[in-house]
């Protein structure tokens, strides 16, 4: 999509004549009229949506381009005027005003999104999901960041507990070793109530419970037998087995007033002998209908919720005839840029038909990479601003409007995947975001709220220095720096990471790839010349030291927020191996160099291209 509309922007770009002309309505449009507004949500056919598409991607380019129009003509403006004319005067200095105002703005980088001005959306419930299947934070952390959540707009939280609630009874094995204790989630929910933020508890039922079985004891309920993957709908062990979750579970949320179930990506399905025989739709909404009722049997009063993209495909008949829409509320997730690429109008409608009401679900990290280690805010930034628009625009259509929006922030893909961006790292973009949807914009008249939410020190207005800068810097190294949020310390060692990394690289592709002397070809014939090797190895204990600094500041930066477990797995997966290469070639530098006689050339050739079928003739 991004290609796409740069793609555009850059044709655009090209036809300057015509962005003169359309600079021109631009002006008009902000000064005049007021944005164009979106087609009503009836009108979204195909076309129009990339007609839509289309003229959203023209508006930014011009938008771009007219700022530096702006600037050509600020630039004369230093000159008498032609026009005698007081009024004319006057009537130049307030657009000279709105064309700078305009320009500050420009220098944010926040994405446009062509939101209603006068009348922001605002989503009623703003709900923070915090995702425990990896790098679970400690209270003491949660403590900090639960007020702080609360002054940005939170109304509640979205616990995704995974193997770190404290089962027991049969389901004790599923639970991590380094899993909250009962105790402590009960200080979690005191301290979620202290903050009034609603808590509602996620566990998975049907897809993504590679926690629960990948143990021998409960191989026997998955769907396909080599894979923990999905559940086996059609056994009664596995009804017993969700029964059991979900009151262990309930339990210890007496007060919530809802229950997600998770029910996302169900990739295996149809499979086992029993479930074959059926039909994919509807073994999925036997299985919804069966854990619904599972819930409302114990818990009449609690709402369930589900993943939507299971129920994108299905048909609006089956899941009347289901009665899904009495049954559950579908939360409806997409966490790319644009929304409706993902969840076409007509997804929409159908879910209209069947539901009364639907959540939604953005991203604010999480969502662009697994093994990504900052969050791009610029994006996630796009992404909500857009839920922003989407949800204006179908709050209409549903009966009793939308629930609200999730701002999802995922530490794991799933359960086997390592770690993503971790929750300090995201502070910044969690903030931005949540503000966002809290107000239904954001733009400069939110920067004190912003700042002072993550404590950061009072600018000296320095009119001309924009306080975020998300082309540039879009995860926020550079304007953020100096601030203290909760985490802060790790936020400011991934830029060192960065750099670090950076520099790392460059050693090792100097070393390895662009010099002759200690590729790996020099290091399997042991043939190279020490003095050459000797100089490549100079730099060496400088980038070595930087990275083992790097490591220790790492584990220092992540004691207060993360137990020794998810310390040790980030380094792990972030520095180590950068440790380990740069100590592989310091072990062959010393091989290298303990040569002093070599062979007559030519070196014989590699024997593993005979196990490859490379033919080769040398005598
Ligand atoms: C920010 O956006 C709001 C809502 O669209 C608008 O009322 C306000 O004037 C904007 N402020 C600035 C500085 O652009
Ligand atoms: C839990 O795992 C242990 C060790 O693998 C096993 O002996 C025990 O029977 C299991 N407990 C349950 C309740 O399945
Ligand atoms: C599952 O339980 C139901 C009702 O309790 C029973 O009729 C059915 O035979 C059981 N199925 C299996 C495969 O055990
Ligand atoms: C480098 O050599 C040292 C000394 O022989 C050894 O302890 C170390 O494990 C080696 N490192 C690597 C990465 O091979
Ligand atoms: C390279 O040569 C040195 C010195 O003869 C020797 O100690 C070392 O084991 C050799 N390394 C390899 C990889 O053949």
């Amino acid at each position: 999509m991004n290609n796409y509309l740069q793609r555009i922007g850059f044709t655009v770009w090209r036809r300057k004549t015509t962005i003169i002309v359309l600079g021109g309505i631009l002006a008009f449009l902000i000064f005049g009229v007021n944005f164009i507004r979106v087609p009503e949500k009836d009108d979204y056919m195909k076309e129009e949506r990339d007609a839509q598409v289309i003229a959203d991607a023209l508006l930014r380019s011009i938008n771009v381009k007219f700022v530096e129009t702006v600037n050509r003509f600020k630039g004369n403006s230093a000159q008498p005027t032609e026009s005698t004319n007081m009024d004319q005067n006057k009537e130049d200095l307030t657009v000279k005003n709105q064309v700078e105002s305009l320009e500050i703005e420009q220098q944010l980088g926040i994405p446009f999104v062509n939101l209603d001005s006068k009348r922001p959306y605002v989503p009623s419930k703003r709900i923070v999901h915090f995702d425990l299947k990896g790098a679970p934070p400690r209270i003491s952390y949660l403590k900090r960041l639960f007020p702080l959540i609360k002054t940005m707009g939170a109304t509640g939280i979205l616990m995704e507990y995974e193997d770190m609630f404290p089962f027991s009874g049969f389901l004790k094995n599923i639970t991590a070793k380094n899993a909250y204790t009962v105790e402590q989630i009960k200080e979690i929910l005191d301290l979620a109530e202290e903050s009034k933020l609603d808590v509602i508890p996620l566990i998975q039922t049907f897809g993504h419970v590679e926690f629960v079985l990948k143990h021998p004891e409960f191989s026997n309920i998955r769907e396909v037998v080599g894979s923990p993957q999905a559940l086996c709908p059609s056994r009664n062990s596995s009804l017993n087995f969700i029964k059991e979750l979900v009151t262990q579970v309930m339990v210890l949320h007496p007060n919530s007033k809802y229950l997600h179930i998770g029910c996302d990506e169900v990739f295996q399905m149809g499979e086992c002998d029993v479930c074959r025989l059926e039909l994919h739709e509807t073994l999925f909404l036997r299985h919804v209908r069966k854990v619904a009722n599972i819930v409302h049997e114990k818990y009449p009063e609690v709402r369930v919720i589900i993943w939507d993209d299971m129920l994108r495909h299905l048909s609006q008949q089956t899941m009347i005839d289901m009665n899904l829409g009495k049954l559950v509320e579908p939360m409806v997730w997409v966490y790319a840029e644009d929304i409706y690429r993902f969840v076409q109008p007509p997804v929409w409608d159908k879910y209209a038909v069947v539901f009364k009401t639907a959540w939604t679900a953005s991203a604010f990290k999480g969502a662009f990479g697994e093994t990504m280690y900052i969050p791009n805010t610029k994006r996630h930034l796009e992404n909500n601003l857009r839920w922003l628009d989407v949800m204006s625009q179908q709050s209409s259509v549903f009966k009793q409007g939308m629930a609200g929006i999730v701002l999802t922030g995922w530490q794991r893909y799933d359960h086997f995947a390592v770690l993503c961006e971790l929750l300090p790292a995201a502070v910044p973009s969690l903030a931005i975001n949540l503000i966002a949807v809290s107000k239904g914009y954001f733009n400069s008249s939110l920067k004190d709220q912003f700042l002072s939410a993550l404590s950061c020190p009072i600018q000296n207005n320095l009119r001309n220095s924009p306080f975020i800068s998300l082309d540039s810097d879009p995860f926020m190294w550079e304007k953020l720096s100096k601030c203290m949020f909760p985490g802060s310390p790790f936020f400011r060692l991934t830029y060192r990471l960065h750099s670090t990394e950076k520099e790392t690289n460059e050693y090792l592709h100097l070393t390895k790839k662009q010099k002759g002397w200690m590729t790996d070809y020099n290091i399997r014939h042991n043939y190279s010349l020490p003095l050459r090797v000797e100089e490549l190895t100079n730099e060496l204990p400088r980038v070595y030291h930087g990275m083992i600094s790097l490591a220790r500041s790492a584990a220092d930066a992540m004691l207060d927020i993360f137990d020794g477990y998810t310390i040790s797995e980030w380094i792990e997966q972030h520095i180590y191996p950068y440790i380990i290469e740069l100590e592989t070639i310091q072990n062959q530098s010393l091989a290298l160099k303990s040569v002093n006689q070599w062979p007559s050339r030519p070196l014989p050739p590699l024997k593993d291209f005979k196990r490859l079928g490379i033919p080769l003739s040398v005598n």
